[in-house]
C-alpha cells in the first residue's frame, strides 16, 4: 500500500469480488456508515449512507450509471461528487476508495483524527 495517500488512514472494507454489481452495500466503521458501490464498469465509489433529505438509506437506493436515486423519494445524487441534482439540493459526503490485491479500502480517517 505504499502508494495510497499518506494524509488519510485506509480501512480494508470489502472483498471487491463479494460487493454486488450495480447496488450497495452498507459499511459501519466506528461512528460512520457507509454505503459502497460497484459499478459496472467496475470502479467503487462510496458515499455516506444517508440521504440529506430524510435520512433514506442510500445502499437501498436504486443505480443508474454514477448516480444512486435515493429509496424513498427518489432524488438523484451523484456518486463521484455526492451532490443531489436538480431541482433537488443537498449534498452527501464521499470518500476515497482504493483497491488493492482484490480488497477494498476507504479512507475513512484523516491521520490528524488518528492523532488526537
Ligand atoms: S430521504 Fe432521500 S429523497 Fe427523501
Amino acid at each position: 500500500m505504499n502508494n495510497l495517500k499518506s494524509d488519510k488512514s485506509w480501512v480494508e472494507v470489502a472483498n471487491y469480488d463479494d460487493l454486488p454489481v450495480n447496488s450497495g452495500k452498507t459499511v459501519r466503521f466506528k461512528e460512520k456508515e457507509l454505503a459502497i458501490f460497484r459499478l459496472t464498469s467496475g470502479k467503487i465509489l462510496a458515499i455516506e449512507n444517508r440521504c440529506p433529505h430524510k435520512d433514506g438509506v442510500l445502499a437501498e437506493g436504486i443505480v443508474s450509471g454514477e448516480y444512486v436515486f435515493c429509496p424513498l423519494h427518489d432524488r438523484k445524487i451523484d456518486l463521484s461528487s455526492g451532490l443531489v441534482q436538480k431541482p433537488d439540493t443537498g449534498c452527501v459526503t464521499t470518500f476515497d476508495v482504493y483497491v488493492e490485491n482484490g480488497k477494498v479500502y476507504i479512507a475513512l480517517l484523516e491521520k490528524s483524527e488518528i492523532a488526537s
